[in-house]
């Protein structure tokens, strides 16, 4: 049996850094009710004159270093974001172009905060079938760039980063099953509801949320995508050595670890330093926990994101 095993991750935060406290200056709130509703404390921040692509490379690059792999030899490139530099082409080749790799299968997934998550289920496909070798999956945005900075329902909630995965087709066990949905009757829960026609931006291009009923849906499907992800592979709870979250709200998190019955010692948390930072969350959080000794190899992940559409999906996998 072929399996796809990550042999490689990587991650990047920009330099500066937005604290609660210079949010209090921007629109009317609190570091209390920051931290109490949320769990965030710090969020990263791209540079004017960084863009995604800056970000994806970066990322893609320590996760090529730590796999001990040239960017030449990835035979698939798939960039999940929600803040593509250009209309077309899509980053994954901008990304391709600036890594020097020629010939590669590149193209972008939009699933917003669930983009990683789907990205990794395509690219284990193509390895499963053979149709890849080696894959590089990049988790990249700036979200901040479709934040209206004087809302303070979505303003407190974002921040910019990129996360990477290399993976390597395997004998050995990686990736053992993925989950993925949808439900586009959602789609105006979570939106950026502006087009592009006549060569001008129509309508919002800002981030619009209906917070408390995102609330609600994402600890439901969550829960409920974790079970799917466990029961496929007749599981249970106490075979998981990490659960690694999307990183959107400390409350969402320590809802699905308690329906996991999972102590909180076996969830990688970033969300009080990066905030949600969207298709990078996961593979950032894992990352995080890979270079800091916590996740070794040969422990049983689970991954799990939901985001505008509604999308949402897990991954179980044996790093
Ligand atoms: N500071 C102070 N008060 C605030 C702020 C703020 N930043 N934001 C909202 N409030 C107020 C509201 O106006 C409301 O006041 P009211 O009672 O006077 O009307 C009150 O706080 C409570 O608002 P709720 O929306 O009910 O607060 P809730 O507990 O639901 O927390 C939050 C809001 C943090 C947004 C939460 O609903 C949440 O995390 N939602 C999910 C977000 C998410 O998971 N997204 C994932 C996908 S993201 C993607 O795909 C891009």
């Amino acid at each position: 049996m072929n399996y796809s095993r990550i042999i490689g991750t990587g991650g990047y935060l920009p330099e500066k850094i937005l604290t609660n406290a210079e949010l209090e200056t921007l629109v009317e709130t609190s570091d209390q009710w920051i931290v109490e509703r949320t769990g965030i404390r710090t969020r990263h921040l791209a540079a004017e004159d960084q863009d995604t692509c800056d970000l994806a490379e970066k990322a893609a690059r320590r996760a090529l270093d730590m796999a001990k792999c040239d960017a030449s030899e990835m035979d698939l490139i798939i960039l999940a974001t929600t803040t593509p530099d250009r209309i077309f082409p899509s980053t994954a080749c901008l990304l391709q172009a600036r890594l020097g790799n020629h010939g590669a299968i590149a193209f972008d997934i939009q699933a917003v905060c669930s983009g990683f998550i789907y990205a990794l289920t395509i690219a284990d496909k193509f390895i499963k079938t053979g149709a890849a070798r080696r894959a590089l999956i990049v988790g990249a945005d700036i979200f901040s760039r479709i934040i209206n900075w004087s809302d303070r329902n979505t303003c407190v909630l974002f921040g910019d980063g990129a996360g990477a995965v290399v993976l390597e087709s395997s004998t050995q066990p990686g990736i053992l099953s993925s989950h993925l949905h949808a439900d586009g009757a959602y789609k105006d829960l979570l939106t950026v509801p502006a087009t592009i026609a006549q060569g001008r931006l129509h309508g919002d291009a800002f981030t619009k949320m209906q917070g408390n009923e995102v609330f609600k849906f994402a600890i439901k499907a969550l829960s409920q995508v974790v079970d799917e992800a466990l029961a496929a592979n007749q599981l249970d709870q106490d075979a998981l050595d990490w659960l690694v979250p999307h990183q959107a709200n400390i409350r969402i998190i320590t809802a699905t670890a308690k329906k996991l019955k999972l102590p909180m010692e076996k969830v990688v948390v970033t969300v009080s330093e990066h905030g949600n930072t969207s298709a990078a969350s996961v593979p950032l959080a894992l990352d995080v926990a890979v270079r800091d000794g916590r996740i070794q190899r040969g422990d049983t992940l689970l991954l799990e994101a939901i985001g505008g559409g509604f999308t949402w999906g897990a991954v179980l996998l044996k790093l």
